[in-house]
């Protein structure tokens, strides 16, 4: 795909719109491919990015996604951001939990999400809104 964008620079994007989430969809992969994911992988981190924007525009009211190429000196990777000002998430455990939503989803996205990725990290609270951050590795 050609973005006419450095991929090497952070990429920042608003997450407003269905439209929005396609292109944080798009990004993903793009960057995906540049630190040279595997396909099934690269499909894996997409999924995981998909979901998640999805809930930032459904549960957060909106927000914004960063995307940035990670190097350890070992691997690259991709590193996704996602935040929001919106309630935050009272119980972690339980959205964490297969099947359980507050919006007549089927439940499995945030827990989806975490299995697809090699690392996962969130940070909410009813102040702050909601943070996460998602990392997949080149193997
Ligand atoms: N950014 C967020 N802000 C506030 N609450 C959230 C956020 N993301 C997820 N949640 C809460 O966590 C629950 C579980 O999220 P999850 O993505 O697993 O399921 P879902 O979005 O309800 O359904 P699905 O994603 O399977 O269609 C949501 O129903 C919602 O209550
Ligand atoms: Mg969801």
């Amino acid at each position: 795909m050609t973005t006419g964008v450095d991929l090497g620079q952070p990429q920042a994007q608003a997450i407003r719109s269905d439209e929005d989430v396609v292109r944080v969809r798009q990004l993903v992969r793009a960057v995906a491919v540049a630190v040279k994911l595997s396909l099934v992988d690269q499909t894996k981190v997409v999924t995981a990015a998909s979901e998640l924007a999805r809930n930032t525009l459904v549960y957060g009211g909106g927000g914004s996604v960063d995307v940035v190429i990670v190097d350890n000196g070992r691997r690259k990777g991709v590193q996704i951001v996602f935040a929001d000002s919106g309630p935050g998430i009272p119980d972690l455990d339980l959205a964490l939990t297969d099947g359980y939503t507050t919006g007549g989803g089927l439940g499995l996205g945030l827990s989806g999400a975490r299995r697809l990725v090699d690392e996962f990290q969130i940070e909410t609270s009813a102040e702050t809104g909601t943070r996460i951050t998602v990392t997949k590795w080149s193997r």
